[in-house]
């Protein structure tokens, strides 16, 4: 469980998110949404421990980010993949698990490379690779940390849309398998109510979280919920948030 109590970040005297309370349960998918700016990457580093709270606490589990990071129980996927040029798909997959101390299991590995469409590729390096595929590969190094908690930043940002729909489908479905606990970043209001369980929209400045939708589609998630009623009307209330609270 993720819980962060009256949270405000400032960059030397610049105050990027102020008073935020938010609690993610154990296995819950919640997106936050917002525009450019308004603190989304802010807030999500400092879930991660990668920013310090000038003021608030964050905890994962009862510990602070730093402890849960230290035990890998954190996975990371951000907008522009951090993958090792140097290293195979495969490579990239099993190093960030070594480095934490885990045994890499080679087999699991390939299975996650598999699940995410990258049969064949293994030994291909990132250059071979296409966007869509390399940020698969990321999303596949970090379940194979098998953290509980993942951490996403915009992780189709820089992927057309299609690509984009379509592992947006994978991950609601790998999601459903493994059951993490996921926070996803993005400023797509289609793309944050079809993952989540809740849909978290954020405004700013300083950013803070100005409203909370559960989403209620059906399960397993697939492309025809995309052209559903009940999508339309959920995508247009969260949008109609944004446009209210946009200064
Ligand atoms: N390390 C930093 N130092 C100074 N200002 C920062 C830093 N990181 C982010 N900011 C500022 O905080 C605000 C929120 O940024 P960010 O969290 O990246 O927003 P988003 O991800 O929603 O686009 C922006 O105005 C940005 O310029
Ligand atoms: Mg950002």
């Amino acid at each position: 469980m993720i819980s962060l109590e009256d949270v405000t970040v400032a960059f030397d005297g610049f105050t990027a998110i102020s008073n935020v309370d938010l609690r993610v349960e154990q296995g819950e998918f919640v997106t936050i949404v917002g525009p450019s700016g308004c603190g989304k990457t802010t807030l999500l580093r400092t879930i991660g421990g990668l920013e310090e709270p000038t003021s608030g606490r964050v905890r994962i589990d009862g510990r602070s980010p730093e402890a849960a990071q230290t035990n890998a129980d954190i996975g990371f996927v951000f907008q522009q993949h951090t993958l090792f040029p140097w290293k195979s798909a495969l490579e990239n997959v099993t190093f960030l698990r070594k480095t934490a101390g885990n045994a890499p299991e080679a087999d699991a590995a390939r299975a996650l490379l598999r699940s995410m469409g990258l049969e064949g590729f293994e030994d291909a390096r990132p250059k071979e690779l296409s966007g869509g595929m390399k940020q698969r590969v990321s999303i596949a190094r970090a379940l194979h940390l098998d953290a509980d908690v993942l951490l996403m930043d915009e992780p189709f940002g820089e992927l057309d849309e299609i690509t984009r729909d379509e592992l947006g489908v994978e991950i609601r479905d790998l999601w459903r398998r493994e059951r993490k606990t996921v926070v996803f970043v993005t400023h797509s209001v289609p793309e944050a109510v079809f993952l989540a369980d809740r849909c978290l929209v954020m405004c700013g400045q300083p950013g803070r979280i100005e409203a909370t939708f559960d989403v209620d589609l059906p399960e397993p998630r697939e492309e025809d919920v995309f052209g559903t009623r009940s999508f339309q009307e959920q995508v247009a209330q969260v949008r109609q948030t944004l446009h209210e609270n946009y200064a």
